[in-house]
């Protein structure tokens, strides 16, 4: 699992949109579902570009499935769209909100076309999704 910026602050980020829970109370509630199906979850939080691209690369060998959380870079970022093409595994786009349904700066993911599916406004279950996404795409 792979969160951009500010999604650390997730809990007292605008409630009405990204609801209360924290980041780690979503990371545990996938922890604890992918548990029984044999799947450990790793997960990197960063408010930094470049840390994100790195543990993309570090993904490599190491990880069967990518499910990310982009934050606004979803909406901007080439550099981090290249660095998950180059992930030979399973990719899924996730986000809290609806981006398509809010401002026009967020209708553009630059990271739809290098990903197997987007998961957006579900709030946490989005992430549970997520999971299942990755369990299906596995078994493939
Ligand atoms: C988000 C949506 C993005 O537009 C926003 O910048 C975020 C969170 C979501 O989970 O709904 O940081 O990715």
């Amino acid at each position: 699992m792979l969160s951009g910026p500010n999604l650390d602050q997730l809990g007292v980020r605008d409630p009405s949109v990204y609801g209360l829970t924290t980041l780690d109370e979503h990371v545990e509630r996938v922890r604890a579902a992918a548990a029984p199906l044999g799947l450990s979850v790793r997960h990197i939080q960063s408010n930094f570009e470049g840390d994100l691209i790195e543990a993309i690369h570090d993904a490599r060998g190491r990880s069967a499935a990518i499910v990310i959380n982009a934050g606004a870079l979803t909406h901007t970022s080439w550099a981090l769209t290249d660095a998950l093409a180059i992930f030979p595994g399973v990719k899924v786009e996730v986000h809290l909100s609806n981006p398509a349904a809010r401002e026009p700066f967020r209708h553009v993911s630059t990271l739809a076309g290098v990903v197997h599916g987007t998961i957006a406004g579900f709030g946490g279950l989005s992430y549970d999704l997520a999971l299942a996404a990755v369990v299906e795409l596995l078994a493939d």
